[in-house]
């Protein structure tokens, strides 16, 4: 076991349980290791802090919960090169070297499971590759990223700013110190491209999917989604295309009362559209130790029993577009009547339709300040945001889709 941290401790405490007698923990590896020392782990496993010691080691399946791609990527090559199989729960990692390694896996004999590297405790994985095997599938939408849902349902319940809800989140353990791959969609965009892959047999960079930030999104972003019967949540979307794929990770108005409208706290959500079957839901939390030691511990058990999981469908490199149209939500606080003016000019000239316009006025911090609300026809959501960079105004504004 490669980390005793949220997933590695819950994964050990599972393994100790007895209830899988066909799976042994022998080993395991974290830095400083001797205030990682738990009672509970019986006396015949070994602790080390050395990494070489694993290799050495007589274990068949080595689960990596450290985290990150490096040195991560190399000991996951040494171990498979050394004949182990390898359980990950690590996004980045399969998002970006999933391809190499996988194929390594194959070429050792070995095996590469990550089954609890998207959506944790929720296996939309192996629901897509293997219970959904004989769908064709058109579409997967959903919320992905527990952090972003925690701080959005919140506010959305609370009416607490964004600053606030995210302080929240922090101390209560649903997002980082360092927040940034959360709030910014880069740890979403991972989840989709290994989404996309698994789903489509398609292979994505996550860069080549455009991230949008959460930062920006004001309480009063959720009264203007409440007028509408909508809320907001991070959505991760991606289509198959005629030339390849169509995905984006963004925030966006959804209706309130769909399957992403009501994913609350931390719980994450996949809705699949197929072909045949239409719409699947899958559910749950997405996050934390207990849920996501157990979609390892389940991938531990497919090895040990020989069982195949679905893996992906095929494996074509894809063209990925973001030109998404949908109709959007924009509030843009503006410094006067020329500002205000301006911005509808240059939404015009940029081919916009206005179709809704309000114009608000209320004294904030003992200044008068003017907010315009404006629902614009379909487009997509870059070129709403090219004609605000051509507005100029330095004001704050927010620009979300309206998702259906
Ligand atoms: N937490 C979740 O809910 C969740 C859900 C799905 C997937 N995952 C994925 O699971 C993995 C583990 O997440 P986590 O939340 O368990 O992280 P964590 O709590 O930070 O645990 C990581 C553990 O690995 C150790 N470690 C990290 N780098 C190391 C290195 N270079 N050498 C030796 N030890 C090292 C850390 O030691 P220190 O204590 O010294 O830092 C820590 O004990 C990540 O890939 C994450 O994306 C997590």
């Amino acid at each position: 076991l490669l980390g005793f941290g949220t997933v590695g401790s819950s994964v050990a405490e599972i393994l100790c349980s007895n209830h899988f007698p066909n799976l042994q923990l022998v080993c395991i590896f974290n830095r400083n290791v001797a205030r990682k020392r738990q009672l509970w782990v019986p006396a015949g496993v070994r602790w080390t802090e050395d990494i070489h010691e694993v290799i050495a080691s007589d274990a068949d399946i080595v689960v990596e919960v450290l985290g990150g791609l490096e040195p991560t990527a190399d000991w996951i090559e040494l171990m498979l090169r050394a004949g182990k199989s390898v359980v990950t729960a690590n996004k980045h990692l399969i998002a970006t070297r999933g391809r190499e390694l996988a194929k390594l896996a194959q070429a050792e004999g070995r095996r590469l499971e990550y089954g609890a590297s998207v959506a944790g405790g929720v296996p939309v994985l192996n629901a897509v590759s293997a219970g959904l095997a004989g769908e064709a599938l058109l579409r997967l939408q959903g919320v992905l990223n527990g952090t972003c849902n925690y701080i959005l349902s919140n506010m959305d319940a609370s009416g607490m700013p964004f600053d606030k809800a995210l302080a929240r989140a922090q101390e209560l353990g649903f997002a980082e110190a360092d927040p940034s791959d959360d709030i910014h969609g880069i740890d979403a965009r991972c989840k989709l491209a290994i989404l996309a892959h698994t789903g489509f047999g398609l292979h994505v960079e996550p860069e080549q999917i455009e991230a949008r930030s959460i930062v920006g999104i004001a309480a009063e972003d959720f009264q203007q989604a409440r007028k509408r019967g909508r809320t907001i949540r991070q959505v991760s979307m991606a289509e198959r295309t005629a030339g390849g794929l169509r995905a984006v990770v963004q925030p966006a108005m959804v209706r309130a009362n769909s399957s992403v409208g009501q994913v609350r706290d931390n719980q994450n959500v996949l809705v699949t559209t197929g072909h045949w079957g239409g719409e699947t839901t899958f559910a749950g939390r997405g996050a934390g130790g207990g849920p996501t030691a157990v979609a390892v511990v389940s991938d531990l058990l497919a090895i040990a029993r020989h069982q195949a999981l679905g893996g992906a469908r095929a494996d074509s490199a894809a063209e990925v577009q973001c030109d998404f149209h949908f109709h959007h939500y924009l509030r843009a606080e503006v410094a006067d009547a020329k500002d205000s003016a301006l911005l509808e000019v240059t939404l015009r000239e940029a081919g916009l339709d206005i179709q809704e316009s309000k114009t608000s006025r209320k004294r904030k911090k003992g200044k008068s300040a003017t907010t315009r609300v404006l629902l614009l026809g379909p487009s997509t959501t870059a070129k709403v945001e090219e004609a605000l960079s051509a507005w100029g105004s330095q004001c704050p504004r927010c620009v979300l889709p309206l998702i259906d």
